[in-house]
């Protein structure tokens, strides 16, 4: 009975309602986290916003990030549940991360909170990894998937630049503010990374086995033995 309410549930949120149930979630945070502060925007209430997404944003961006990899290693229901709304974790993550896209701007115009910063290169590779997430989302629907020259080389690097730079920030985290979760945050990107290099190399490794087995002689030789 159990069992039949969690599918279900499972099932529910499956497909194109998981981001656009984080898509209201994200919505309602930011007008919360406004409310307690009258209504108001004020610099703090933007940086706490821009804390809460990103911090949101990260278990949904490891997921899409790891639902392969887990899949081939695990082959259980929930891993392969994972692995079939891959991309839907991946937009619950941009409905959560790209509300940086108002935010940034408005604490920049009404706040002058970043002041230089825009003009320094320190902004280039976050801003070229909010760009590339947006084209990630533009680009996540079957048919560009299916026709997309490139397609595979943007959404894999856009997934590499955003996994560097979480890992850039906490890490500054583990000394500026070592709250626990900062650790554990920087333990599962590692540990993601980890995985996905681990299976990509053993992956590799088994390519070059059968070439090696099935040269003319070799096969010839296991022909001869079967006849
Ligand atoms: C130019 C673009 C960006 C600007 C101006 C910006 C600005 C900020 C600001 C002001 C904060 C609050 C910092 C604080 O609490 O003192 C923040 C938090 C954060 N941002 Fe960004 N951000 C940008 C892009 C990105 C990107 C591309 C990522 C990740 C790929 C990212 C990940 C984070 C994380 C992880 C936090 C901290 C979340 C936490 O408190 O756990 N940001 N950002």
């Amino acid at each position: 009975m159990a069992k039949t309410t969690s599918s279900k549930l499972l099932y529910w949120i499956s497909g194109p309602r998981l981001p656009l149930l984080n898509l209201v979630a994200a919505l309602i945070t930011c007008a919360v986290i406004m409310a307690r502060r009258d209504w108001v925007f004020n610099p703090p209430a933007l940086v706490r916003l821009l804390d809460i997404i990103a911090r949101v944003s990260v278990v949904f961006f490891l997921l899409s990030f790891v639902a392969r990899p887990l899949n081939e290693v695990f082959h259980s229901k929930p891993t392969r549940w994972l692995q079939k709304n891959r991309r839907y974790f991946g937009l619950a993550f941009a409905a959560w991360f790209l509300q940086h896209l108002w935010l940034l701007p408005l604490a920049q115009v009404k706040f002058n909170v970043f002041g230089r910063f825009w003009m320094t290169g320190k902004f280039a590779f976050p801003a070229i990894t909010i760009l590339l997430s947006v084209l990630m989302v533009v680009t996540s629907i079957n048919r560009a998937q299916r026709s997309m020259p490139g397609w595979k080389a943007l959404h894999w690097i856009g997934m590499q630049a955003l996994w560097t730079w979480f890992l850039v920030i906490y890490l500054k985290f583990v000394s500026l503010r070592p709250d626990p979760y900062v650790f554990l945050y920087v333990g599962l990107f590692i540990s993601a990374q980890a995985l996905r290099m681990g299976l990509f190399a053993r992956k590799l490794i088994k390519k070059e086995r059968p070439a090696r087995v099935s040269t003319p002689d070799v096969a010839l030789g296991k022909q001869q033995q079967s006849a």
